[in-house]
């Protein structure tokens, strides 16, 4: 297993470039089983739920050859078969997509039910279902999610989210893609990825209107032939790096952005004193004096991101004064705030609120990363904490953020991934 070691307490300064979107690559790769020709997809993130979810193709009988480290061609028209086993598909979250992918392009799918980060919280797929059935498909759910469509493919269907979902919203237009007819997902999720898995299938030859907005309509086409395609960079890896430089100090170039979509992240950082300066594909992220408290609540896009909400959160208990925390999203994303607390920082939690009141300084300590956001958040506040910290639990980090240590490394940071043994976790754990 690897942990990060982190000598904090220094500013960082330099420039960094942006990866993928990773929760734009975790819908677009599966998006591929419904192309009837080769998809080139490029600016894919190096991160491990893309490989989990390209060996997954593999298995299923698709051919995957990578052109170069972030640029990758799927031809899935060899698959044959639509079971995707328990070992797989438990890997990550993201392999919920399988179902509308091969629900749209075979009328059937048998996929193990999703794993993935688990923030403590019930994440419950019925908007995902509700949207199959409406759809015509037969969906059971037990230890396989097994659907399929009546008549063997897909039927257009109207569909009113009771929750704004991420992921229904993609998982109903994948599977819309190549039903007949058309498909009207209301109260649809807004978010950046969800205009770029419409971009993508769009290139392919679908016809998907409104993504962007609460109201999507699917026309289903017979087929979708290969192209080109490029990810979106990746929002939630870019408020990563602008909450790092917001709690260490010092003046980073974040390159390859779009700003728009860091708009709701910026406000905020500027609230707090953080300078952000918007230019072409760039922000350049400059803090100097001291932080002022503001309160953040996450909602769906455009509102403030629930994937930011660790990282931000950390940010505040640096900051001078109260600030009030409220998760919109998920019922419980607060695990972590223990872990900040061994660090000193002074958070207390009521449901989905969380009271940050900010101190003058984190102190070292070995620190678990609990999840992907969680981890992200262990980072910034190690990053920030003058002396030696340690962090267990890197390989979720991994899952969603391309090469850190090294990006990290650039800007300055002292921070390394060694090897350790479980043995070793257990006696530091009691010590620390
Ligand atoms: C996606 O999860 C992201 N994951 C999450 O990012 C992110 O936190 C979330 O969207 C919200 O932005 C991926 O893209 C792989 P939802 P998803 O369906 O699609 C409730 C990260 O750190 N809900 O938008 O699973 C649900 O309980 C990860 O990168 C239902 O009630 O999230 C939650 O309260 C973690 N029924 C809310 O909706 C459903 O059928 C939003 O969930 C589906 C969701």
């Amino acid at each position: 297993m690897q942990k990060y070691i982190v000598r904090g307490g220094r500013p960082l300064y330099g420039e960094v470039r942006i990866s993928g979107a990773k929760n734009a690559a975790v819908a677009i790769i599966p998006a591929a089983l419904l192309v009837d020709g080769v998809c080139r997809i490029e600016n894919v993130p190096q991160i491990s739920d893309v490989t989990v979810l390209l060996k997954i193709l593999d298995r299923l009988g698709a051919n995957i050859r990578f052109l170069n480290p972030t640029d990758v061609e799927i031809d899935c028209r060899g698959v044959r078969t639509t079971h995707v086993p328990q070992e797989l598909a438990h890997k990550l979250r993201a392999s919920y997509y399988l179902i509308g992918a091969l629900l749209g392009r075979f009328g059937s799918a048998e996929v193990s039910m999703p794993g993935g980060c688990n923030f403590g919280g019930v994440r419950p797929i019925d908007q995902h279902v509700k949207g199959f059935a409406a759809m015509g498909a037969d969906v059971r759910e037990g230890d396989y999610i097994v659907a399929n469509a009546k008549g063997g493919r897909m039927k257009g269907a109207s569909v009113y989210l009771d929750v704004v979902s991420v992921g229904a919203t993609m998982n109903i237009m994948m599977a819309a893609s190549l039903a007949e007819g058309t498909t009207i997902i209301e109260n649809a999720a807004k978010e950046p990825h969800i205009v770029d898995l419409a971009n993508f299938l769009n290139s392919m030859g679908a016809n998907i209107k409104g993504a962007g907005t609460d109201t999507i309509r699917v026309f289903g086409v017979d087929s979708l032939h290969g192209g080109t395609y490029a990810i979106i960079p990746d929002q939630i890896e870019a408020g990563t790096y602008m909450a790092a430089v917001a709690a260490t100090g010092g003046e980073v170039l974040v390159r390859g952005i779009i700003p728009k979509h860091m708009d709701c992240i910026t406000a905020k950082l500027q609230e707090m004193g953080v300078t952000v300066e918007e230019k072409d594909d760039t922000l350049l992220i400059r803090r100097e004096g001291a932080l002022s408290r503001t309160n953040v609540k996450t909602l769906p896009y455009p509102g403030f991101p629930t994937d930011m909400q660790p990282q931000i959160t950390t940010v505040l208990a640096l900051a001078q004064g109260t600030s009030i925390v409220t998760e919109g999203v998920w019922d419980n994303r607060y695990r972590y705030v223990g872990e900040l607390m061994r660090m000193g920082a002074q958070i207390h939690v009521e449901g989905r609120t969380a009271i940050v009141e900010g101190v003058s300084h984190l102190k070292p300590a070995t620190v678990q990363a609990f999840d992907l956001r969680a981890g992200a958040a262990m980072v910034v506040a190690t990053l920030a904490a003058p002396g030696t910290s340690e962090i267990t639990g890197v390989q979720y980090i991994e899952r969603g953020y391309e090469d850190i240590v090294g990006k990290l490394r650039s800007l300055g940071a002292d921070i390394q991934s060694v090897e350790y043994s479980d043995d070793e976790e257990f006696i530091q754990r009691q010590i620390g």
